[in-house]
């Protein structure tokens, strides 16, 4: 093929996806980049990362993770080999080939979408786009971002859609903590703008993991958003069912395992202190938004999301009655909580029901401590401001508390230890399912 025809580009492209040349470009090195990064330059791509944050690339360079469950051996091999480098000069965007972005995609305040972070990256693109470049966007959103946003700020007159350029959509499903599916054999989801752009993404994917090729980028789009309403909304119908289970004096977990044992048609899910996570409590309500463009409201996600925010509400409710129990008020009452991760196991605890159940603690008077081994300190975030450091957990501070809270049940955590020492212990997750002794003092909520 020669250098004037057309298609020319794009076949260049699949070659050098196909023979691993191609440089792989991710912009966003968090939850999502940081792995991914790691999975292209596993699979032998030069692989170069891009994050606004200076002290994260710092680490990198110097083979440290900031994400627990993300070994520092992975990066450090791959920076020593110089398959990886990072950096947060965004002109070396010239250098990738394929450029995925991981960028946040927050609500506002008003529970809106927070497409800043993106708006800022697809600047930076279009201000290094050459020819030859695939770029696919992987933060979650709302279908139409990737034709509606990203489009018109790449596209020029020198620069053609499908013919100099190619741009797709393609979830990220990562699991964080996951040690069953990750993006090896996690399937992606692919949707392209044209088919050449559905092509080349569909050629980058295939190197690291199974695809799915769907017929737009919207699709690609609402497929994520499907998968989490899903979540959402059973989440909050167990949540739901799970106070309804407390009053007829049922233990739903057990309601749930049996259910669970049906072969087909059931899918088990488990009611907890609340949702929490970069993903579900935030993706549906990107979908809400767009919904109302169609002049139509998203009636099941807007329920899951009343249930689901109520639940760190009903967590205090349970620990007043427990509190009772022993003639106690909240007010004046120490209380621990266990785990501030959003689930168990890992260290990310963005929008964990943690706070929101600490905050209406201290609220109501109670003296707070909590104690994670996976978070050593909490940092400001854009909600909450405690800046409290773990608790280790001993038989002498366990005794020093009113009520111990199990928000998140880390597996690290001796529950036997936990309610043989602590005079009250209010279990959000079924933590204490298997606890023989001391049963008087456990509190479902
Ligand atoms: N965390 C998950 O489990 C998960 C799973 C599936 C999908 N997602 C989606 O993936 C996207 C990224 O999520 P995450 O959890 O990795 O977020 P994160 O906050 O962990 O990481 C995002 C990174 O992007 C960087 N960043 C912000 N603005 C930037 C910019 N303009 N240029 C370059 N870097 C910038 C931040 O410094 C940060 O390191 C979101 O849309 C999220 O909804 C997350």
């Amino acid at each position: 093929m020669n250098v004037n025809d057309k298609g020319y580009i794009h076949q260049r492209l699949l070659k050098m996806i196909t023979d691993k040349t191609a440089v792989v470009g991710i912009i966003g090195l968090g939850y999502v980049g940081l792995p991914l990064a790691i999975h292209f330059g596993r699979h032998g791509f030069r692989v170069i990362g891009f994050d606004v944050d200076a002290r994260k690339i710092d680490k990198i360079l110097h083979g440290e993770s900031y994400i627990k469950h993300i070994p520092e051996a992975s990066i450090r091999e791959l920076i020593d080999k110089k398959q990886l480098d990072v950096t947060i000069d965004f002109s070396h965007l010239k250098e990738a080939d394929c450029i995925l972005i991981c960028v946040p995609t927050p609500l506002t305040d008003k529970m809106e979408p927070d497409l800043s972070y993106l708006l800022s990256t697809t600047k930076t693109i279009s201000q290094h786009l050459r020819q030859g470049h695939l770029i696919v966007l992987e933060s979650t959103t709302y279908p139409g971002t990737t034709e509606e946003m990203l489009l018109p700020s790449l596209t020029s007159s020198d620069m053609r859609i499908g013919e100099d350029f190619f741009l797709a959509f393609s979830p990220e499903r990562e699991d964080p903590g996951n040690q069953t599916y990750t993006a090896v054999n996690i399937p992606k989801v692919v949707g392209g703008v044209t088919r050449p752009c559905l092509e080349a993404s569909v050629a980058l994917y295939n190197t690291i993991t199974e695809t799915v090729p769907v017929s737009s980028t919207r699709t690609a789009e609402l497929t994520k958003l499907l998968e989490n309403t899903f979540r959402s909304v059973n989440i909050a119908m167990v949540n739901e069912l799970k106070i309804l289970a407390h009053k007829m004096g049922i233990d739903l977990f057990e309601v749930i395992d049996a259910a669970a044992t049906k072969p087909f048609g059931y899918t088990p899910f488990y009611p907890g202190p609340g949702l929490g996570g970069h993903c579900i409590p935030i993706d549906p309500f990107y979908l809400a938004w767009k919904a109302k463009e169609y002049d139509f409201s998203a009636r099941f996600i807007h329920l899951a999301g009343e249930i689901n925010v109520s639940m760190p509400y009903y967590v205090i409710e349970k620990t007043i009655e427990a509190l009772n129990t022993h003639k106690k008020s909240l007010n004046g009452s120490r209380i621990m909580l266990l785990g501030m991760a959003y689930k168990k196991d890992i260290d990310d605890d963005r929008e964990s029901p943690g706070y929101a159940i600490m905050k209406l603690l201290s609220e109501k008077g109670a003296i707070v401590a909590y104690n994670d081994p996976w978070i050593s300190q909490l940092e400001p975030t854009r909600k909450y401001n405690f800046q409290m450091t773990s608790t280790a957990i001993t038989p002498e501070v366990l005794t020093e508390m009113d009520a111990v809270i199990i928000v998140t049940d880390h597996s690290g955590y001796d529950v036997e230890e936990i309610v043989k020492f602590s005079k009250i212990v209010i279990d959000t997750r079924n933590a204490t399912k298997n606890v023989k002794d001391n049963r008087e003092k456990i509190f479902m909520a």
